[in-house]
């Protein structure tokens, strides 16, 4: 396993944001830390999305920092260009895997049918972004490819909370769960930070016990 998954293993929680001012980034970084959880994937869903990795980059903060919602090799170049160390894709995008493993750049693609984890298989990689995962079926769907496909890891996202997160984790194939829950856009920009670390620490505990 690359370096960034054994990161992203360890951390386990993947906050998955969409922030509409780049100024929010950095205190939204340090709130995901205060609660335990130094991992963001910032989105390419807003215009800010380049701008905040690159403030949290520069920033040097304790964290895992990945883009998300990565859609084009431009994007790809502009993730990495403003200091982040992975790359997460809704869907499978050939192009973009691609591009990524020839850069040598860790991506996650989303895949959410067997075709697409076998495009990720041939292309070499050992573990995929399952998404949508609550609407495609769940775990039990993550336990039925996980038959077929054992070299493949999984990180769902997509409908995941502090009440089922603990139930995924605690399958072994999944490596570790994204999902927006603890970092609603409407918290941050609220600036509602001191609530962004309280429901940061809520999912820390809800998988204490696994
Ligand atoms: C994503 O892009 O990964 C999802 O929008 C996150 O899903 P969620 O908002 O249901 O957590």
């Amino acid at each position: 396993m690359s370096d960034i998954l054994c990161e992203l293993a360890k951390v386990r929680i993947v906050p998955v944001i969409a922030l509409n001012h780049a100024e929010n980034a950095v205190p939204l970084a340090r709130a995901l830390i205060a609660g335990g959880i130094p991992c963001a994937e910032i989105t390419f869903r807003t215009e800010a999305g380049q701008e905040a990795i690159r403030r949290i980059a520069d920033a040097k903060l304790p964290i895992l920092l990945g883009a998300g919602t990565v859609l084009s090799t431009a994007q790809v170049d502009a993730a990495i260009a403003a200091g982040a160390s992975f790359i997460v894709s809704p869907g499978y995008n050939p192009k973009v895997v691609e591009y990524c493993i020839g850069k040598g750049y860790p991506i996650l693609p989303g895949c959410a049918t067997p075709s697409d984890m076998e495009m990720a298989i041939e292309a070499g990689l050992t573990a995929v972004k399952f998404f949508p995962a609550e609407q495609a079926g769940g775990l039990p769907y993550i336990k039925a490819c996980a038959a077929p496909y054992p070299m493949l890891k999984f990180v769902p996202t997509g409908g995941i909370n502090a009440e089922n997160v603990a139930k995924y984790l605690a399958f072994p194939k999944v490596l570790a769960c994204g999902g927006s829950w603890m970092c609603p856009t409407a918290l941050i920009d609220a600036g509602s930070f001191g609530e962004i670390t309280y429901l940061c620490r809520q999912a820390v505990e809800a998988i204490q016990a696994i």
